[in-house]
């Protein structure tokens, strides 16, 4: 594997390799690192679509609308290259924050209201227009034919989706499946900053959306507020931020008295300061 630092570099690696094998297609997989077995599926999926494999681990600090939540974010740069290389990932692209930022925080921002001012964009202010910056410039960098992203972050993806569409870049923006461990617990880099009693109680987060979508497809007259309801229930002894039911195309949130043929649940929680996300599709 091969790892490169500047955008200089990246750029003229990506040059080169496309004068020298021009059918070759380049898919991307931008982390945060902390790898984790969700990530490593965006990087199996990327493989089965592409010829050569761009993973980039930038912890991109303009996201964090919490300057703790930053500072708190785990990094093991040594051990995501052990996974990364296992996985025969072909190009890692680690730039550090000077590189990115080096001139200042960027002053454009790119939004996209409809979809940034519901779900977690609502509580955190500047988050996806972080997001949508870094991933903009990830993809001027790369230049990839496709690019994976999780369902774990449904309105990322959503967003990034609609982005790549309006400002048309070429690119194949594809989703993978949510991953979880087997007690039901969505992976997420911010797990590891949980103890035992927390991981403990991040699993009624599942446990509520699994319940709320077998009420669903047992009754599909079942309303949206009578999901609230279900969720609110499980998850009474957590901090909820937003636990709620929305349109999966336009993420907007359905009247509690709404019925729907398809959503996605999606909810927010602080459990030991950590905030987790979740979410659970019905269609
Ligand atoms: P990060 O949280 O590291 O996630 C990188 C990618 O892995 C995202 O597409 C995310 O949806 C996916 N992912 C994380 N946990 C997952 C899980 N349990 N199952 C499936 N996919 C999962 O998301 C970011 O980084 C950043 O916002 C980024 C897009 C890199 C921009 O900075």
């Amino acid at each position: 594997m091969l790892t490169i630092t500047t955008i200089e570099e990246i750029k003229k690696w990506r040059n080169d390799f496309q004068e020298k094998h021009p059918r070759k297609k380049i898919g991307f997989v931008p982390t945060m690192g902390f790898l984790h077995r969700g990530h490593l599926s965006l990087i199996q999926k990327a493989k089965e679509t592409a010829d050569i494999v761009v993973v980039s681990i930038f912890v991109n600090p303009i996201q964090f609308n919490d300057k703790k939540d930053f500072e708190a974010y785990p990094i093991d740069l040594q051990n995501d290259k052990a996974l990364l290389s296992d996985l025969k990932v072909d190009i890692l692209f680690a730039p550090s924050k000077d590189e990115i930022y080096g001139s200042g925080n960027p002053e454009i921002i790119i939004d996209y209201p409809s979809y940034t001012n519901v779900m977690c964009g609502k509580n955190r202010p500047g988050h996806f227009q972080g997001v949508l910056y870094i991933v903009h410039n990830l993809f001027q960098y790369v230049r990839p034919h496709s690019a994976v992203f999780g369902l774990k972050d449904y309105q990322q993806y959503l967003l990034i989706k609609k982005m790549t569409e309006e400002l048309a870049f070429d690119i194949d923006i594809i989703a993978a499946d949510l991953m979880r461990e087997e007690n039901g617990l969505a992976l997420s880099s911010r797990n590891a900053r949980l103890s035992k009693e927390g991981i403990e109680k991040a699993l009624q987060i599942s446990k509520a959306l699994f319940l709320a979508k077998e009420v669903w497809e047992n009754n599909k007259n079942t309303t949206a507020g009578e999901i609230k309801t279900i969720l609110f229930e499980k998850m009474k002894n957590l901090e909820i931020e937003y636990a709620s039911v929305y349109n999966s195309e336009i993420l907007q949130e359905f009247n509690e008295e709404e019925t729907f043929h398809r959503a996605v649940i999606a909810v927010a929680v602080y459990i030991e300061n950590v905030r987790l996300i979740d979410n659970v599709i019905l269609e």
